[in-house]
């Protein structure tokens, strides 16, 4: 649903009338699933600026453009990690040859398995991409749990990057978007900032905090948008 809003070719015919369903009764979201990876390229950036050289970024989505290797160095090391095996197989094959990134498939709610998968030095900075994904498991599923467990694994230096969907300015609305995907592959679970502070637990939560999505260290004026939270803390 979401490869076919931002325009990519990696979508099947029940992906396009579902996303067509949640973009007919949310007119921008569309802007907020650009402003969404507009915030992935800017948080991959600023930490990058802080020395680290490792991402780890699970619940990776189908390979679109402004691909976390393609914004880094080649000294930099990247891994993708998802449960959809579509994806999987399509990051692989997008990946042959590039040196400093793999797919692996892995479940978010099975860290371990990730943090022992993920051919990733744990004892230096890592930066633990959560981008869009954490709505997807519902609170039955432990999100909470599961990112403390990433959280410990990480060395001092280390950073969280988090965006999850929100009510916003949109809340009947965006509730009623939330039903459409009770038929997709996971329900969308609508997070508000003091639900996901928890996620940023032992960490310094960077300014400007947790905000809106366009509001994260904004490189270019973009339309604001609500529905997305996003933010990034620090381990020390
Ligand atoms: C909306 S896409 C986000 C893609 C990318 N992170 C971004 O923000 O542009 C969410 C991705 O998370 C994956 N996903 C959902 N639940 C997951 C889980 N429990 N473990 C791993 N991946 C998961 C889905 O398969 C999908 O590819």
């Amino acid at each position: 649903m979401y490869d076919y809003a931002l325009g990519g070719k990696e979508n099947f015919p029940a992906d396009r009338i579902a996303a067509e369903r949640a973009m007919a009764m949310v007119p921008d979201a569309r802007a907020a699933f650009f402003a969404n990876r507009s915030f992935l390229r800017r948080s991959v950036a600023y930490l990058l600026d802080r020395g680290v050289r490792q991402f780890l970024d699970i619940g990776t989505g189908l390979p679109t453009q402004g691909n976390v290797h393609e914004l880094v160095p080649p000294d930099a090391q990247v891994v993708y990690v998802d449960y959809d095996p579509v994806v999987v197989s399509h990051a692989s094959m997008l990946l042959a040859g590039v040196g400093n990134a793999v797919t692996l498939a892995g479940d978010l709610r099975r860290p371990d398995e990730i943090l022992a998968a993920a051919p990733l030095d744990f004892r230096r900075p890592v930066g633990v991409l959560l981008v869009a994904v954490l709505h997807f498991l519902p609170d039955g599923e432990r999100p909470f749990a599961h990112v403390a467990r990433l959280r410990e694994a990480m060395a001092p230096g280390s950073h969280l990057v988090l965006s999850h969907g929100t009510t916003g300015d949109r809340a009947a609305r965006m509730n009623q978007v939330a039903k459409v995907y009770d038929s997709a592959t996971a329900p969308l679970v609508l997070r508000g900032a003091a639900e996901l502070m928890p996620f940023f637990a032992g960490l310094e939560l960077l300014d400007p905090g947790l905000v809106p999505v366009t509001d994260w260290r904004p490189d270019a004026a973009e339309r604001p948008v609500s529905i997305i939270l996003a933010g990034v803390g620090r381990k020390d």
